[in-house]
């Protein structure tokens, strides 16, 4: 069984991964963004858009869009990526005129929302956006984060039940209480592809991904997008929710 500490993450190919998953915007990912967008206004709504919150994107690997979605909420926002070449993809992202033109799909569907109107993100990302290369597995549990977002992560950086278990669990331990979040899994993967490259993933049910996220959360909503994007998994699943007031638990 593939661990995490086993996968080729030096070898990862960002322009690859960008080229698969998102330079031809998916409608189920424009459907993903527009789900977190209502949910993060829906969470904020009646708080006018002033950028005092700390956000994270805990594995951001090469996908923008959870940043994206966090920035008209945020002072600071943390993208957390353990592969070097992501880590260097993603900085290249935010230094000023970096953002690629793919992203600019998804931003679209964020400005639907009156929330992101008054946002250039080519402006803000390199004033607001911090890239730090981390194992998600050392963050301490300190609950510091009033945004988060863990996209395609947990699920997709080991064949092992229990650091999928471990993976929801250091993120959810990062947010602080109320903390909005938006999580996102492939359901029942047996692996991925980049560049030719295997990558682990574990096999996870819906059941699971409700299990693992119930005890940290309230107003927890699962959205199954029945849609499959490759052969080698069943599905889709986003589940939006707030960090419910529990303490941090190992
Ligand atoms: C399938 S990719 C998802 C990337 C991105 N979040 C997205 O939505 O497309 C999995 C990501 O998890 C990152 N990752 C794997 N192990 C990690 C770890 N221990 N700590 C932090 N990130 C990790 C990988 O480098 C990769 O970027």
């Amino acid at each position: 069984m593939d661990r995490n500490a086993d996968a080729p993450w030096s070898k990862f190919d960002p322009e690859a991964y960008v080229s698969d998953n998102y330079r031809t915007p998916l409608p189920v990912d424009l459907l993903i963004v527009a789900l977190m967008r209502d949910h993060f206004s829906r969470c904020f709504e009646g708080v006018p858009p002033d950028p005092l919150l700390r956000g994270v994107d805990v594995g951001a690997g090469a996908n923008m869009y959870p940043a994206l979605a966090m920035l008209p909420w945020c002072e600071k926002i943390l993208l957390l990526e353990y592969a070097a070449p992501n880590v260097e993809y993603l900085r290249r992202q935010i230094a000023s005129g970096g953002l690629d033109h793919a992203w600019d799909a998804f931003w679209g569907v964020l400005g639907e929302d009156p929330a992101y109107r008054e946002v250039v993100p080519r402006d803000r990302l390199d004033e607001v956006v911090l890239v730090q290369r981390q194992n998600l597995f050392d963050l301490d549990g300190e609950q510091r984060w009033d945004l988060g977002t863990m996209f395609f992560v947990a699920d997709s950086m080991s064949e092992c039940p229990e650091e999928f278990g471990r993976g929801v669990r250091c993120f959810m331990n990062a947010l602080d209480k109320d903390a909005p979040f938006a999580a996102a899994f492939m359901k029942g993967s047996d692996g991925y592809r980049v560049a030719g490259q295997k990558f682990p993933a574990y096999r996870v049910t819906e059941a699971e991904v409700e299990e693992s996220l119930v005890h940290y959360s309230c107003e927890l909503e699962i959205h199954d997008l029945h849609h499959v994007v490759r052969e080698g998994h069943d599905g889709m699943l986003l589940a939006l929710g707030r960090r419910n007031s529990r303490v941090s638990v190992p």
